[in-house]
């Protein structure tokens, strides 16, 4: 099958290397010529761990092509779909207007029926303003149908979300297209992963919902974390002990610095605005983001309980991603951390495995500033280590290298990644989260 994918970011690349992974010739269309020329000399502008080699692989035999023509990229085949941002505007909106001007250029070029497909995160409904654009805009008088078929994949495992999805929500209007995703997603529904089709609005409902939910589920955690903090409970047992009960379920239930990343932080902002759209009120969604947003405050408050005071302090900062595997920022906790210790006063020294290019465009290199090449580098005249993102190789520190290291050997971890006994008999000073 033909496919054409407008947006190269992190869904749009991972959707056109796993189509043409199936055997499907994908075209990319993207409007950043950076990114293009980057993709065409075979370099991917993120870091997601196995998508270079899928990229390389489908680019070699031809079954990826990029480009900045969207004429190009709609006469190429019969279904588009659009995989272009959909951030939150200065009202906590979702600002759809990539997916307007992306259904303004299709419209544009449409010469015969097309299945245009919603692969954004989009409020319920949305495909009916796609609908009504593309017939305002449309020369012709030509038949096409808009599709909804979230994106659930996590960056970092992107890959792996995408061909062994726990499912895949597919929004139609028509048995036409309903027949045109099911040969699509063949490859997949063949080794038994669910597909389950529905009307479009439902399945724009869906994908909102269940980001929302993994939410709330962090910031329940998170708010018990404080209770732990205060009585004396452990919360990585309570967070066990809780999920062994099947109807809760372990995963999305670690307490740290509350949620980052280009998703959670605007959808459940989204939702709310939606449902408020809708007269509903969506207070327990405001709980959920208010609960994260005082996670940084919370996380600061312990290292100035620690350090008292960070003025004139040397600090190491391990993890600037908002979550491993990936050198996506947008959103990480790191920003507020970095941002807060640098006013009052603090040297940082940095580290992140892939993340460091990122940051360094938000917060460039100064003397106040380090960024450091090696995981070790920054440890040497510190008053303190703080864990802001859990990577592996953290996690498999030789901590006994880090003790020699820091003048003080403090470590204020924001991730839970360390056993706390184990600290203490390094004779560690350890603080963390809920324990
Ligand atoms: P992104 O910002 O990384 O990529 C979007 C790309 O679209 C950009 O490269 C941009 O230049 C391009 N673009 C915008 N308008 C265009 C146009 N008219 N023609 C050609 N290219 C155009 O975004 P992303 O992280 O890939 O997210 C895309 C959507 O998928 C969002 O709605 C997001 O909420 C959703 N989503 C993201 C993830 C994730 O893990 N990042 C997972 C599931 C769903
Ligand atoms: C999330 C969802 O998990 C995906 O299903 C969804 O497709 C995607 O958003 C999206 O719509 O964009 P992602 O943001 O890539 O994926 O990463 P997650 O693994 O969900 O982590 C999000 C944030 O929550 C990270 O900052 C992570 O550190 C934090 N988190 C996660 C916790 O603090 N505790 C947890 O238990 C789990």
């Amino acid at each position: 099958m033909k496919v054409t994918i407008i947006g190269a970011g992190y869904v749009g690349l991972v959707t056109a290397a796993c189509f043409a992974s199936f055997g499907n010739d994908v075209i990319c269309v993207e409007k950043n010529r950076e990114r293009i020329s980057k993709l065409n000399s075979g370099v991917s502008p993120i870091y997601e761990p196995g998508l270079d080699e899928l990229l390389t692989e489908n680019i070699k035999s031809k079954r990826i092509t990029f480009t900045d023509d969207i004429k190009k990229g709609i006469d190429f085949s019969n279904i588009i779909f659009l995989c272009v941002g959909t951030p939150q505007d200065d009202n906590g909106k979702a600002d759809l207007s990539q997916v307007e001007e992306a259904s303004r250029q299709i419209a544009l070029n449409l010469n015969e029926f097309k299945i245009i497909v919603e692969k954004s995160t989009v409020p319920v409904n949305t495909h009916l303003w796609v609908k009504k654009t593309i017939n305002r805009y449309a020369k012709k008088d030509i038949k096409f149908s808009v599709a909804s078929n979230p994106e659930f994949l996590r960056e970092g495992s992107a890959i792996k979300d995408f061909t062994e999805p726990d499912r895949i929500v597919v929004g139609v209007e028509d048995s036409e297209s309903e027949k045109v995703f099911r040969e699509l997603y063949k490859p997949l529904t063949d080794k038994g992963f669910p597909l389950l089709v529905t009307a479009p609005p439902t399945a724009e409902l869906i994908k909102h919902a269940s980001n929302s939910f993994l939410a709330m589920k962090i910031s329940f955690i998170n708010i018990v974390a404080n209770l732990c903090e205060k009585s004396g409970a452990d919360i990585e047992t309570v967070a066990h002990g809780m999920g062994l009960d099947k109807r809760i379920g372990r995963s999305f239930l670690n307490a740290g610095i509350g949620y980052g990343g280009s998703c959670f932080p605007k959808d459940v902002k989204a939702f709310i605005n939606m449902g408020e759209e809708f007269g509903l009120n969506f207070n327990l969604l405001r709980e959920v983001d208010k609960i994260n947003s005082d996670r940084r405050a919370h996380f600061l408050k312990l290292v100035e309980s620690v350090l008292w005071i960070n003025k004139d302090k040397t600090i190491s900062i391990w993890g600037l991603a908002f979550k491993p595997n990936t050198d996506d920022v947008r959103e990480s906790p790191a920003i507020d951390i970095v941002k807060h210790l640098l006013e009052s006063g603090a040297k940082i020294k940095v580290f992140d495995p892939v993340a460091m290019g990122s940051f360094k465009r938000l917060f460039p290199e100064s003397e106040q500033l380090i960024y450091c090449s090696d995981m070790y580098e920054p440890l040497k005249e510190s008053n303190a280590l703080l864990i802001v993102t859990e990577w592996e190789e953290f996690k498999k520190a030789d901590l006994k290298r880090v003790k020699e290291l820091l003048t003080i050997p403090i470590i204020v971890d924001g991730r839970n990644i360390y056993d706390k006994d184990r600290l203490r008999e390094l004779d560690i000073e350890y603080f963390s989260i809920g324990r």
